[in-house]
């Protein structure tokens, strides 16, 4: 073995790389390495916007793969594609037109538009501003003086403001029709239920995916892909009977999640942790309850047993793809935090250079999506469940009089009569007197009961329409490439020299192989390159790099988290073996070209150590 190759055979940790100078090591090692970089820089670029170059791109389809590995093809469920831009009555439907805000406060200086609750936390030790009313997050910055961190203008009296967060365009020339670019990918999921229900032949429960881009015209983006204007989510929506549905809980009830309740939040030093806890450690505020899936739902820590099975399950996910479990944690939303639609919701936190950050959110949005849209627009956003033994039930019914309605309450008999019929419905008790109140576009109506010709019958019913809940987990990928890159940056020793490496798992890892000849002479150059082809072909993603010293090539993977390089050297012309080299042991094994391939799925897959070859 030549002395170059020998070079690498012992590592020696360092200290990890301080917290405050972590992001800024790895956007300048994602720069540098192309993962990824400000767009359109020619033209002095856009805040928000990032292109994520091959290293990135490569590594972001692989984590985008590993999810679709889990939530579509192990869980059993669909995905689909549907289209970015809307038209806007899905967002009036939806609630996003009206509740899909931010809180802006404008520099009256300098005009610089700010995050008014991300301008108090980053003052004070609140954590989740955007939970308090407006008039309070004004108090607060009189409270704490802030002042405008472009200009430094005083910004107590300035009104805070809603800031809607979609872009919106026309669909078409002109704009008669308005359209929005879709804030979340899950409305191309609700809308389209009336259909989708088909597919999954109107059996509850189902669960659809999309892996797709959402657009949020952010305030302030901030902290690289942590908060930007486009970004890939990837959400399931799980479509289930709320009364007779439940998760395969068994499968995860022994998973392990460290649990950042609500109620511990808000405790102000500490607060007594849950009885249910069975390890609990400090975070900055209130504490962790550690505990299993089981043991969250026995103890009613997380109310929805679909969001806990989801906890569970991602878990493990998170891991698989390379998010340090020691620097992850999921936190419930405080109630003022919820959105508009959620019942319930817990976050998958990830710590990066100090912060936590959201990456996931879990939500229970009951049915809150489907009604939506079930009324505001032509379609069935129900589905049919079938009884299993008809049911003999009441019936109440009217069948208002027009004859004497329209007389007495003459344009608006018609409003009267549709009251009527909604009100047998919800409430048949309201007809059991002489006379019945109902409401009308604003008005109170009375009626005498006789003319409604109320009536009560006995039905057999074969079953009933009902409106599904949604269980949904909501990844960022963004944020989760960039967690996963910031976790896998590690520093070690190797020979008495610092080296910087990625130790992502070899499944998202952008390049599996690098292959190297030792030198580019003697045939060594072709042989590499039939080595590169063959493993290509075995559908490797490969590196092949002749330039430079092996030391230095070796680095080069190592710094784009390239779990092995193969070496093509003398050895290799005589007896067709070459040098396999482990990225973080540095560890090297001499392995037959010919069993290459399965080697190296081997040691992809964990069925083997490079120590065991
Ligand atoms: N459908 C639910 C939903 O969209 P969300 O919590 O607003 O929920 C889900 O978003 C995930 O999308 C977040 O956990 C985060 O990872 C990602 N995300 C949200 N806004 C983002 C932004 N401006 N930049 C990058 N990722 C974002």
């Amino acid at each position: 073995m030549s002395e170059d190759m020998d070079a690498d055979a012992d590592a020696e940790a360092l200290e990890p790389i301080p917290a405050d100078e972590e992001l800024e090591t790895v956007a300048e090692l994602a720069k540098r390495r192309g993962f990824f970089f400000p767009a359109s820089r020619a033209y002095g670029g856009v805040a928000g916007f990032y292109t994520y170059g091959p290293e990135g791109a490569a590594l972001k389809r692989n984590v985008e793969d590993a999810w679709r590995d889990l939530f579509v093809t192990q869980e059993g469920h669909m995905e689909i594609s549907a289209p970015d831009v809307m038209p806007e009555p899905v967002f009036e439907a939806s609630g996003h037109l009206d509740g899909f805000d931010d809180m802006i406060i404008e520099c009256p200086e300098c005009g610089t538009n700010h995050r008014a609750d991300h301008l108090v936390e980053d003052a004070t030790r609140i954590e989740e501003a955007e939970s308090l009313p407006i008039p309070e997050v004004e108090a607060l910055i009189a409270e704490y003086d802030l002042d405008c961190t472009t200009c430094g203008a005083s910004l107590t009296d300035v009104p805070v403001e809603e800031f809607n967060l979609m872009f919106e365009t026309n669909i078409g020339p002109g704009s008669s029709q308005p359209g929005y670019l879709r804030p979340e990918t899950a409305q191309g999921i609700f809308v389209e239920f009336p259909q989708l229900k088909q597919y999954a032949r109107n059996q509850l429960p189902f669960g659809v995916a999309q892996v797709g881009t959402a657009w949020r015209n952010e305030i302030s983006p901030r902290r690289a892909l942590v908060r930007v204007r486009e970004f890939t989510q990837a959400e399931l929506e799980h479509f289930v009977d709320p009364d007779e549905d439940e998760p395969p809980l068994h499968r995860v009830a022994d998973v392990e999640l460290t649990l950042y309740p609500a109620d511990e939040q808000e405790a102000d030093d500490g607060g007594e942790a849950s009885e249910a806890s069975r390890t609990s450690s400090d975070s900055s505020d209130g504490k962790y309850v550690t505990c299993t899936v089981q043991e969250a739902v026995d103890e009613n820590i997380v109310a929805s047993d679909w969001v806990a099975y989801y906890l569970g399950l991602a878990r493990d996910w998170y891991e698989r793809v390379g998010v340090d479990m020691d620097r992850f944690r999921y936190r419930q939303h405080l109630s003022g935090e919820l959105a508009h639609y959620a019942a319930d919701c817990w976050d998958a936190e990830a710590e990066l250079g100090g912060d936590w950050v959201e990456i996931t959110g879990f939500a229970y949005r009951s049915d809150y999506d489907l009604s939506k849209h079930g009324a505001h627009s032509d379609e069935e956003f129900t589905l049919f469940k079938q009884y299993d033994e008809p049911k003999t039930v009441e019936r109440a019914t009217v069948d208002p009089d027009m004859s004497v309605l329209g007389p007495e309450f003459g344009g608006d008999a018609g409003a009267v009569q549709e009251a009527l019929n909604d009100l047998v419905e919800r409430d048949p008790d309201a007809f059991d007197g002489e006379v019945v109140e109902v409401e009308a576009d604003g008005e109170s109506y009375e009626v005498d009961v006789e003319h409604t010709n109320f009536a009560r019958e006995e039905v057999t019913e074969s079953g009933e329409h009902i409106t599904p809940h949604v269980v949904e987990p909501s990844f960022g990928i963004g944020r989760i490439v960039y967690t996963v890159l910031t976790h896998a940056y590690d520093r070690d020793l190797v020979d008495g020299e610092e080296r910087a490496f990625l130790d992502l798992p070899p499944e998202v890892a952008p390049t599996t192989v690098g292959v190297f000849p030792l030198m580019d002479k003697d045939g060594l150059g072709e042989r590499a390159r039939e080595v590169e082809a063959d493993l290509r072909q075995a559908g490797f993603a490969v590196a092949y790099d002749d330039s430079g010293n092996i030391g230095r090539r070796y680095r080069r993977q190592d710094e784009v988290g390239t779990p092995y390089c193969v070496t093509v050297d003398y050895e290799s012309l005589e007896d067709d073996t070459v040098t396999v080299r482990e990225r973080d042991s540095t560890e090297q094994a001499r392995v037959d070209i010919e069993e290459l391939p399965v080697t190296l799925t081997a040691l992809r897959t964990g069925s083997t150590d490079i120590a065991d070859l």
